[in-house]
């Protein structure tokens, strides 16, 4: 490990590094693990150039990308790996527990690499293809209706976490149903991995709730060896692909962490980030009602502004990446990527890029990020997001934020991004 060297030109290692003061070199970024101001810290960043060396949680240092065409540039570059141990030679100095390591970690098609992440890719992505996301909607319909009914039963002027009772019951709901989790396992689970997504949790913290999840995880693995049934758990575990080795248990555990944390830490922030916006922006429900514009407009523009992911920990580089102006990101230097940032990226929206305006022409973003890694769930976010929503604004109609003119906290995650809860009054006194 090497001193950083913010000016980009000669790289460091990008691995866990010496104490800030002991640095020869001036102290890179430090993100702030908290996030609490993520899009305005990005857009400092993508000021200073395509990339820029940064001070992660746990002093990793790592080359932070928040402009739109790099990412994709990086995204489809295969110099350019997810897979820490083949390609990381600085992992060996990461402590255990370290804060962003629940998803860094993971031993799942997330954290693979060329042909290895093909077929990984392969037992999964079929579930979720589009026309099989289709033949979901009657569940996930059936799931919006009693949740927006239970907030319809609110006394007037009755308050309730739209988050809470929506977005992630909903998104849980759907993911846990796929993968077969039981019930009375669902509510620790959702809970541990929220916990780990905190990326300003001290480590001895991080550490108690990563083992508590793996411990949990296996419980469910066991569960569904005890129990195989119809459900995509029971078809990883059978997993007699020919030619292909069986998967080992840290992967069985890796992949159910990547599809359950996947499915509903996401997509939760997407409908809650919509409802949000709707919410602020009375004239744009407005439009919506009168058809001008449609739930597929409010959905992208979401994505666009308030891209459900920000930093999916870490890429690493298989060789030196010149990117121009100086920035010449070296072998073996991990990366990350902002894909919340690139939608706010002024070299792609120049107009207005942050505000919401689901009527814009060009919405393009990277929330579900591009290239080998695309979401699998896109299609399964979107569908759910539009019936969550559609459900909650039409049957709903007088909707209103609890407390109009406060911005929600949002949440400790440099991983996720979106609110931490939503107060609304479902049914307004006099409305
Ligand atoms: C709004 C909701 C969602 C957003 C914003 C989102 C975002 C992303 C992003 C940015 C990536 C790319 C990671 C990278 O290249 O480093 C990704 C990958 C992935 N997503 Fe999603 N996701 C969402 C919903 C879902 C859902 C519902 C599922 C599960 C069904 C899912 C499963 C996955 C999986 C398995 C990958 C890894 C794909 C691979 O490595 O080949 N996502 N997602």
């Amino acid at each position: 490990m090497t001193a950083a060297e913010p000016t980009g030109s000669a790289g460091p290692t990008g691995s866990a590094g010496p104490p800030p003061e002991s640095r020869a070199a001036p102290r890179c970024p430090v993100l702030d693990p908290a996030a609490a101001a993520l899009h305005a810290e990005a857009a400092g960043l993508r000021a200073q150039g395509p990339a820029v060396l940064v001070e992660l949680p746990g002093r990793v240092l790592a080359w932070a990308v928040t402009g739109h065409a790099v990412i994709q540039q990086l995204t489809t570059d295969p110099r350019v790996s997810r897979d820490y141990r083949r390609h990381w030679p600085g992992v060996a100095q990461v402590p255990e527990g370290w804060v962003l390591g629940s998803v860094a970690f993971q031993d799942s098609l997330v954290n693979h690499y060329g042909d290895e992440h093909r077929r990984a890719r392969a037992r999964i992505a079929p579930s979720f293809l589009p026309r099989r996301v289709e033949l979901m909607r009657p569940q996930v319909q059936a799931t919006a209706d009693r949740l927006v009914a239970a907030l319809g039963e609110l006394p007037p002027g009755g308050r309730a976490d739209l988050r809470g009772a929506l977005a992630r019951p909903l998104t849980m709901t759907v993911i846990c149903d796929l993968f077969g989790v039981p019930e009375r396992m669902r509510e620790a689970l959702g809970e541990l991995i929220d916990t780990v997504l905190d990326s300003s949790l001290a480590q001895d913290a991080a550490l108690a709730a990563q083992t508590e999840l793996y411990v949990r995880l296996g419980e469910l693995l066991a569960h569904k060896r005890a129990n195989p049934a119809s459900d995509l758990t029971s078809d990883l575990l059978l997993s007699d692909r020919p030619g292909e080795l069986p998967l080992t248990d840290h992967q069985l555990l890796g992949t159910l962490l990547t599809m359950i944390a996947a499915g509903f830490e996401t997509a939760v922030n997407l409908i809650t980030s919509a409802a949000l916006e709707l919410l602020t922006h009375p004239e744009e429900s407005a439009r919506l009602r009168a058809g001008a514009t449609s739930w597929s407009d409010v959905i992208e523009e979401t994505l666009r502004l308030e891209g459900p992911v920000m930093y999916l920990p870490l890429r690493y580089a298989l060789a030196d990446l010149d990117l121009g102006g100086g920035v010449v990101i070296r072998e073996g230097d991990p990366i990350i990527l902002g894909f919340a940032a690139a939608g706010r990226d002024p070299a792609r929206h120049p107009d207005r890029p942050d505000v919401f305006d689901p009527a814009r022409a060009d919405k393009a973003h990277l929330a579900f990020g591009h290239g080998p890694h695309f979401c699998v769930g896109a299609q399964l976010a979107r569908l759910e997001a539009e019936v969550a929503l559609r459900t909650l604004f039409e049957r709903l109609p007088d909707l209103a934020l609890a407390d109009p003119g406060r911005r929600p906290a949002r949440l400790p995650s440099l991983i996720v991004n979106g609110p931490a809860a939503l107060e609304v009054v479902p049914r307004p006194e006099g409305g």
